[in-house]
């Protein structure tokens, strides 16, 4: 796990934009795994910019999302599909239908979630896995407990992260209590997982998940198994990190040669 201490969000952003136009530039038609929530957001504007600038197309990608909720209406601005639209599809040049995400309103929802875990399959699977944390050490919306081997399916939400995502909702009881997700076996099938987190509130997530064990207590901890994470975080969420030093000192020295 690379563990990466950036001034601000709009660096985080900048260098989680890189690996994904780097990503394409060698890839074409690779896969994107785009993940919701605030986090990610500067990196889908820095996307939007280089696109314009006629740095990267998106024209032979394809793109799957994390999750979704379940039972929102089709037309409902916080349905994880619309939001990706209205954040970031609709202003690059994906292909129609190359951005997918699970049905959150299927009628046989555990069909629909191994049809989803098929369709991943059937692309050749995520390149770059785009990440954010739940202050609950969530990813995807894999809560605690949830098996570090689990595939796409339904989850509950707890409360901390209804409460967290009510910002989006008129009141906290609007936020849906069930979940499609991938699984954090689908999630670390990614060949590249790249998290992004920001603020003091993600800051204890961010240990446990960086220095703690792997435990289903913090799903995220998981990421410490695969073999080519990288964690990009500003002070405030690197600041319970007890070795942020060395992660820093690790950075400034990194051989030009290796990337991200
Ligand atoms: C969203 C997702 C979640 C969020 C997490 C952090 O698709 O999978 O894991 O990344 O809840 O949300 P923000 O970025 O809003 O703090």
């Amino acid at each position: 796990m690379e563990v990466v201490v950036l001034p601000d969000a709009d660096a985080i952003a900048s260098v989680a934009a890189e690996v994904i136009t780097g990503l394409l530039s060698d890839k074409p038609a690779a896969v994107l795994g785009l993940a919701t929530g605030s986090s990610p957001l500067g990196v889908y504007r820095q996307l939007i910019e280089r696109h314009r600038a006629g740095e990267v197309s998106f024209a032979a990608a394809k793109a799957f999302l994390l999750d979704e909720y379940v039972g929102l209406p089709a037309d409902h601005a916080q349905r994880y599909r619309s939001v990706i639209r209205d954040v970031f599809e609709q202003y690059v040049d994906f292909a129609p239908d190359a951005v997918r995400g699970p049905d959150g309103n299927a009628t046989d929802l555990p069909t629909e979630c191994a049809r989803y875990e098929a369709a991943i399959v059937a692309a050749g699977g995520v390149d770059v896995q785009l990440l954010g944390i739940g202050t609950d050490g969530h990813v995807g919306f894999n809560e605690p407990g949830s098996s570090l081997s689990s595939r796409t399916r339904v989850k509950t939400l707890t409360d901390q992260t209804r409460a967290d995502n009510a910002r989006f909702f008129p009141t906290a009881d609007d936020v849906p209590r069930h979940v499609l997700t991938q699984g954090l076996g689908t999630i670390t099938d990614a060949r590249h997982p790249v998290l992004v987190a920001t603020g003091a509130g993600k800051a204890a997530a961010v240990q446990a998940m960086v220095e703690g064990p792997v435990s289903a207590f913090c799903p995220a901890s998981v990421l410490q198994l695969h073999p080519h994470v990288t964690v990009l975080l500003d002070e405030d969420a690197a600041s319970a990190l007890a070795l942020a030093d060395y992660y820093r000192e690790t950075y400034a020295h990194k051989p030009a040669w290796q990337g991200l």
